[in-house]
């Protein structure tokens, strides 16, 4: 085999995604695709908000000569500062220009921040349940991926991370609102976490940094209001994308944003901006910086998505299934009936109703919905919800 060992071990450990895509082209042949209903992508269904289309017309109407060229690998200061703007806005912090690095997603941006920060065997801690791609995010850089779990909120276990928090560890990710719970962590977990990573970094002479990965800040429901990291600690490293708030992604656009107080930001931007180069992103696309520099307070509709999740919590709930109702992200993490959520999970295949068991995202026991799908596609599900329960619990 020529490839590489690693990425083989790697390539098998999740070759259960695999699995669940074969299975789901498989049950389409076998019953129609009107009889599938395939909950296990977070592709979002949503459109990009009509402002989205007025600058894309405008933008391809203007010709701009030099519009598609090379640019700064920071990205366009124009974009940076409308960024920054955004966020000063939002947070009561002075961000500028060159704290923000334009990038290819936040995918792309939580690259760069690990191989920006990490030596080999320094560790980065992931707070369960997680976005399963954080383990290769760490593994691509040579970092350790250090696992910490969570109580049964989703919210994380401050006194496990205490004991996991050592010399070697230079990031802690967090991700609010979760993929896959759609926890949003309050306020008073946000300011422990700040407090306890300014505690530990003291102690041992290092910085711990908090890289918050917020694809999903702007999809909040019943009017939570988020709790902002960087108030809480001054290494904290924000990272997202439009693939969420704005429908794009397939575009590929987000940004890094460093702490405006942090004392050693300019040699961090500096790293960055070399990372974002050499790790071959280059810099994010160029049509997409021009595109989102007016967008920046731009979010789509998320009255669909909150009609949603109330729909489905209500199926979910009636059914008898134990969940947690999300503050917000367009997913669903229950407790499968029994400890071994892979039987849940072939029971609801046999319904033709695909989601993803929650090992995956580091919680046995657990599978993930996703309802960024159209309502008809719920509805077909539900009784597939209801079935799988009765299958299992002999209801
Ligand atoms: C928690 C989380 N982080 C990062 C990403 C990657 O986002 P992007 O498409 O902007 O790279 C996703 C995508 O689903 C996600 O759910």
């Amino acid at each position: 085999m020529a490839i590489a060992s690693d990425i083989e071990r790697a390539m098998e450990d999740s070759s259960w995604i695999r699995r669940m895509f074969e299975l789901g082209i498989q049950l389409r042949q076998e019953r129609g695709p009107e009889n599938v209903f395939d909950l296990s992508l977070g592709n979002p269904i949503a459109e990009p908000p009509p402002q989205f289309f007025d600058e894309l017309r405008s933008y391809a109407g203007a010709d701009t000569p030099g519009a598609h060229r090379y640019m700064p690998n920071s990205g366009y200061v124009e974009t940076r500062q409308a960024v920054a703007d955004a966020l000063s806005d939002e947070t009561g912090l002075s961000y500028g220009p060159d704290h923000i690095v334009m990038t290819v997603g936040a995918a792309a941006a939580l690259n760069v921040v690990v191989h920006s920060l990490c030596d080999r065997d320094d560790e980065v801690i992931i707070l369960t349940p997680f976005f399963a791609e954080y383990l290769f995010y760490a593994s691509n850089h040579t970092a350790k991926p250090v696992v910490v779990g969570c109580d049964d909120e989703f919210i994380p276990d401050l006194d496990e991370l205490e004991r996991k928090l050592s010399e070697r560890t230079k990031i802690v990710i967090v991700n609010s609102p979760n993929n896959p719970s759609g926890a949003m962590y309050p306020g008073s977990f946000i300011e422990a976490l700040g407090d306890l990573l300014r505690q530990k970094s003291t102690e041992f002479g290092s910085e711990i940094f908090l890289v918050s990965d917020e694809p999903y800040r702007k999809i909040l429901f019943d009017e939570h209001v988020y709790p902002f990291p960087q108030l809480a600690y001054e290494r904290t490293i924000t990272v997202t994308s439009h693939a969420k708030d704005l429908a794009l992604p397939g575009d590929r656009i987000g940004y890094i944003a460093v702490h405006p107080g942090y004392d050693d930001g300019g040699q961090l931007m500096d790293a960055m901006i070399f990372c974002n180069r050499v790790l071959g992103f280059v810099n994010a696309p160029a049509i997409m910086q021009h595109l989102v520099r007016n967008l920046q307070t731009v979010t789509i509709d998320t009255a669909d998505y909150q009609q949603k999740r109330d729909y489905l919590y209500g199926v979910l709930t009636a059914a008898g299934y134990e969940v947690r109702k999300p503050e917000g992200a367009f997913y669903m993490f229950p407790k499968s009936p029994g400890d071994d959520e892979m039987q849940l999970v072939a029971a609801l295949q046999r319904q033709g109703v695909l989601v993803v068991p929650g090992r995956g995202f580091g919680m046995e026991g657990y599978f993930r919905i996703s309802y960024c799908v159209e309502q008809r596609e719920l509805e077909g599900a539900a009784p597939g919800f209801v079935a799988a329960m009765s299958e299992l619990t002999g209801g």
